[in-house]
């Protein structure tokens, strides 16, 4: 019985999955962590000296809503030289999310229509439904690549928005510049939002990253420092796109996360200069590790970016075979978590090495059993 006070908007959706293999985990004694989303390595030395100098010399206060100056400046300056868009305006948000949060409240009417890729990050089922919007999936098993003919069969005349994330959670699959053109194009000739979740960009294994704003002007991008410079507690994030739209967001973070945490902010503006290829390099080692170690044991996706793979369970579903990992003491999440269907699992492999090769041996003695 749901506790009378409690408003009807959040009955609509359940705890994270994920959440309840965090709760497993603090019950085993030296788990195999493969579940967790967020970089093993540590916020850039630099980026930590600046948000502390910024606490010392009390730059604490609100800052702008859009952000401080020092940051929204060098950020313009680096979208205005990727896209050269005559309007196309950024802003400062509280993470990858908050800039979510702000997209959807600010563009989806209550029965609005809002494609969803699936699998797909967690997040995006609940906000949709929080801003009052109707999720339409449309499937990409087994290859997890974007056909349009599908996404063109699910626009109806409610559809609003189109939320598309590359490269993803929880399949890393990277979407080509030819996808990211024709999905763009869909958008723009039936004029539907495309916001673009860009928040793994750093990580792309095998080839430059693309995005859809390259190809349709009108393009929303979110985008943030948690997974690129492993600054996921200290919440920041920007977001892009046409003025008029941008204000409107910035009119409901006035009322809602005011500004991202200013010494945070002038950390990122120093990690705008720290070149993280290092870390990109080594993930792209571990991916090639994972895969080769267990690629003809399991049906998998050979992912292009993010930290992630999504193989498929071998026998019964993703959750049977889930229980199976974690009563050897290998934590990963079931891929029901972020789907409608329950045959993969998410392994992460942000972890060191000595994580993933134990990983790996029982990756390799639950393929046997
Ligand atoms: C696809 C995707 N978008 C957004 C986020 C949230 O990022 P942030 O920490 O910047 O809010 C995550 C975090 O896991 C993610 O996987």
């Amino acid at each position: 019985m749901t506790h009378p006070w409690i408003a009807d908007r959040t009955t609509t959706f359940d705890n994270s999955g994920i959440r309840k293999i965090f709760e497993l985990a603090a019950k085993l004694s030296d788990p195999i962590n493969l579940s967790i989303g967020q970089p093993e390595f540590d916020v850039p030395a630099e980026v930590r000296k600046a948000c502390i100098d910024a606490i010392e010399s009390r730059r604490n206060g609100y800052s702008p809503t859009q952000g401080i100056s020092a940051l929204r400046e060098k950020l313009q300056h680096r979208v205005d030289r990727e896209y050269g868009h005559a309007d196309r305006r950024v802003f400062v948000s509280s993470g990858t999310s908050g800039g979510l949060v702000l997209v959807l409240l600010s563009l989806v009417n209550p029965g609005d229509e809002v494609i969803l890729f699936d699998p797909c990050f967690v997040m995006y089922e609940p906000l949709v439904k929080l801003a009052g919007g109707v999720p339409v999936w449309v499937d990409t098993y087994p290859d997890f690549r974007i056909d349009v003919d599908r996404v063109a069969r699910a626009i109806s005349a409610r559809t609003k928005l189109i939320l598309f994330n590359s490269p993803a959670n929880p399949t890393g699959v990277t979407a080509t510049e030819s996808e990211m053109r024709v999905l763009a194009h869909l958008a723009r000739d039936r004029n539907i939002a495309l916001v673009s979740d860009e928040v793994y960009r750093a990580f792309c294994y095998d080839g430059p990253f693309a995005s859809p704003a390259a190809h349709n002007a009108s393009t929303i991008v979110i985008d943030g420092f948690s997974k690129s410079h492993a600054m996921t507690g200290w919440r920041l994030g920007f977001v892009h796109g046409p003025s008029e739209l941008i204000d409107t967001m910035l009119k409901l973070q006035q009322y809602t996360f005011v500004c991202a945490p200013q010494p945070v902010q002038w950390a990122g503006a120093v990690a705008m200069d720290v070149d993280v290829g290092g870390h990109v390099a080594a993930y792209r080692g571990k991916r090639d590790r994972l895969c080769d170690a267990i690629g003809d044991r399991y049906e998998l996706i050979r992912p292009g970016g993010a930290f992630y793979l999504f193989p498929k369970a071998p026998r019964g579903t993703g959750s049977q075979f889930v229980a199976r990992a974690v009563d050897r003491g290998l934590l990963i999440i079931p891929g029901n978590v972020f789907s409608r269907r329950d045959s993969h699992f998410r392994i992460s492999y942000a972890a060191d090495d000595r994580t993933i090769e134990r990983g790996i041996a029982v990756l390799c003695a639950l393929a046997e059993t």
